[in-house]
């Protein structure tokens, strides 16, 4: 449940909060005067303002991965975090519409390969199509570990995970999927590519 914009239909006084008041603090009215404005919890005119500081939130760039069955996909992923350390688990926020989202679901695993800042052109191969339209992994090299999820050889590192059943969260748009931690290795200590300076990278690069 999330809050919602109570607008007063008396008055306009805007109420939020998860249900409308009792009575309008402006005018008295009564709580059957309320009806929710929009779906979002802020102003319209706010949007810009929203926007701009969600810009700010950082974020690593990761090639998540998964299988089904002999086949294999992968997709450029910037929502995953570390949830918890003890046990170690991982959240990726996966879009309902994407190939990797079905095979996901079905195996109930999945890789994230931890790129570096040399990895522009994974994240152009595997973030912008999907594997429905064609093979991603032609001629990128892999290797499988216990999830048998393919993980980019040429990562930082992989961290892969078993999906925790009845856990998964339908945020809308995307899944939340969280992921019990059964695997990962660290192959090299450079620095990780972070999703702004993919984007600062890209706009230099035209
Ligand atoms: C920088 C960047 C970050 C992305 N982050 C996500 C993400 O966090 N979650 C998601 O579902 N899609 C994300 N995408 C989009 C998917 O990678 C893209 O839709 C992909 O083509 C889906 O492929 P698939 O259908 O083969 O699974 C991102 C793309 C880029 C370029």
């Amino acid at each position: 449940m999330i809050a919602q914009n109570w607008k007063c239909a008396e008055c306009g006084f805007i109420a939020i909060g998860l249900f409308p008041p009792d009575s309008c603090p402006k005018c008295q009215a009564p709580r059957s005067s309320f009806e929710t404005e929009h779906d979002w919890c802020f102003p319209r005119e706010e949007t810009d303002a929203v926007i701009s500081a969600c810009w700010k939130v950082t974020y690593g760039l990761y090639m998540v991965s998964s299988i089904d069955g002999e086949k294999i996909n992968g997709q450029i992923c910037n929502t995953l975090f570390q949830i918890t350390s003890d046990p170690p688990r991982l959240a990726i926020g996966i879009n309902h519409n994407n190939l990797t989202h079905e095979y996901i679901e079905k195996s109930g695993v999945f890789a994230a390969s931890i790129l570096g800042t040399e990895d522009m052109r994974i994240v152009r191969r595997f973030g912008y199509r999907s594997g429905r339209d064609f093979d991603k992994f032609k001629g990128v090299p892999i290797l499988r570990r216990r999830t048998l999820c393919p993980i980019y050889e040429k990562a930082i590192g992989y961290i892969e995970c078993s999906v925790i059943e009845d856990k998964t969260v339908d945020a809308g748009t995307h899944s939340i999927f969280l992921g019990e931690i059964v695997g990962g290795e660290r192959f090299k200590d450079e620095e990780p590519m972070t999703y702004s300076y993919y984007y600062e990278k890209k706009s230099e690069q035209g």
